[in-house]
């Protein structure tokens, strides 16, 4: 038996296979089932057992030995690029490979900042940890606002000073102002987390895209324009807006846009609540405390902001029910919005 392993070693060890077929036969020669190593197998169970533990690890050796070979001889064959076409059929259709999909919120994304950057703004970005004084205080938010109460924001530190994750983008707008004069004309989108029990309908990250434009003589009939232009290109040339009057402790006045509903072109439905319009955003006139704390002087100069959520616009465009599939990240779900554009 010791012959015998020596002898295939000795074989093996010189053996040449150029063509996968070469090497498929080295494989059925040595390696299958019927080769010579599993005949030395069958006759190692009879060896007397004083031998066994010799014959033992020789046979393993062997073994590794012949299968580093058959590896290297596979991976020479398959390198030097000779086949043997009779064992290769040439017709078969190639496999494909799965290309993965945007995401539907960075699709949605990708699609507003190109509106807004066609009317003239870019795109500033900021960091998701902040402190109390960007998120909130640089925006007026008197000092018991609920905002800033631990039911919404995440805080990470309280000593000594606030630092949380943002609520809204609207701390990249005063970081733009702190560093920059007017004219200032910025969207900023980014990820914002609020302390909420995860839904359907609600949970605790989410994706703003917030606009802020800074100049001279900037006014709410400029914001509006605008807005409608978005809302138009956005959702179709028919779409009307409305402004509600509303609250925001950095704008004054304040508003909230609705859109005219465009499964029921304003009739009334069940999406709509039977009202005829869904609300998509926030916005207003940049509150003259805000412009102070970022040292722009307010006698000279004006501005608006407004802020939507990504998720909203997305639901609003595509219909999804559940705002969970956004981060479950289910192919499947993701794989129907490229084919949907
Ligand atoms: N920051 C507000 C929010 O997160 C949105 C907003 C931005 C409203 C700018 C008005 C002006 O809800």
């Amino acid at each position: 038996m010791i012959d015998k392993i020596a002898s295939i070693k000795e074989e093996v060890n010189g053996y040449q296979a150029d063509t996968p077929a070469k090497v498929e036969e080295f494989r059925l020669k040595y390696l299958s089932k019927k080769g010579a190593l599993s005949a030395l197998m069958d006759a190692f169970r009879t060896v007397p057992s004083d031998q066994k533990r010799e014959l033992g690890q020789k046979l393993n050796e062997l073994k590794t030995f012949v299968t580093e070979r058959y590896n290297y001889l596979k991976e020479n064959a398959s390198l030097s690029g000779s086949f043997d076409s009779a064992s290769i059929d040439l017709t078969r259709s190639a496999t494909s490979f799965p290309v993965g999909s945007r995401h539907p919120i960075s699709i949605v994304k990708n699609d507003i900042l190109r509106i807004f950057a066609d009317m003239g703004f870019t795109i500033a970005e900021g960091p998701e940890i902040e402190d109390d004084w960007h998120v909130f205080s640089s925006l007026n938010f008197p000092a018991d606002h609920p905002a800033r109460d631990m039911q919404d924001t995440f805080f990470i530190s309280r000593n000594p000073i606030d630092i949380l994750l943002r609520t809204h983008t609207s701390s990249v707008q005063t970081r733009t102002m702190e560093k920059n004069q007017p004219p200032i004309r910025i969207v900023c989108p980014g990820r914002v987390y609020r302390n909420e029990a995860i839904s359907a309908r609600a949970h605790c990250f989410f994706h703003q895209i917030e606009g802020l434009y800074i100049d001279k003589n900037v006014s709410f009939a400029d914001l509006r324009q605008v807005l409608l232009n978005f809302a138009q290109q956005m959702f179709g040339a028919e779409t009307k807006i409305r402004l509600r009057p509303s609250y925001f402790p950095f704008t004054e006045p304040s508003a909230e846009m609705d859109i005219s509903c465009d499964i029921c072109g304003g009739k009334g439905c069940a999406f709509c609540k039977e009202t005829g319009w869904v609300e998509i955003l926030g916005c207003g006139m940049v509150d003259p405390n805000v412009l102070k704390s970022c040292g722009i002087d307010p006698e000279i100069y004006s501005g608006y902001a407004f802020g939507l959520g990504i998720e909203r616009i997305t639901n609003l465009k595509y219909k999804v029910k559940d705002l969970r599939m956004f981060s479950e990240n289910d192919v499947r779900f993701l794989a129907e919005f490229e084919s949907a554009r």
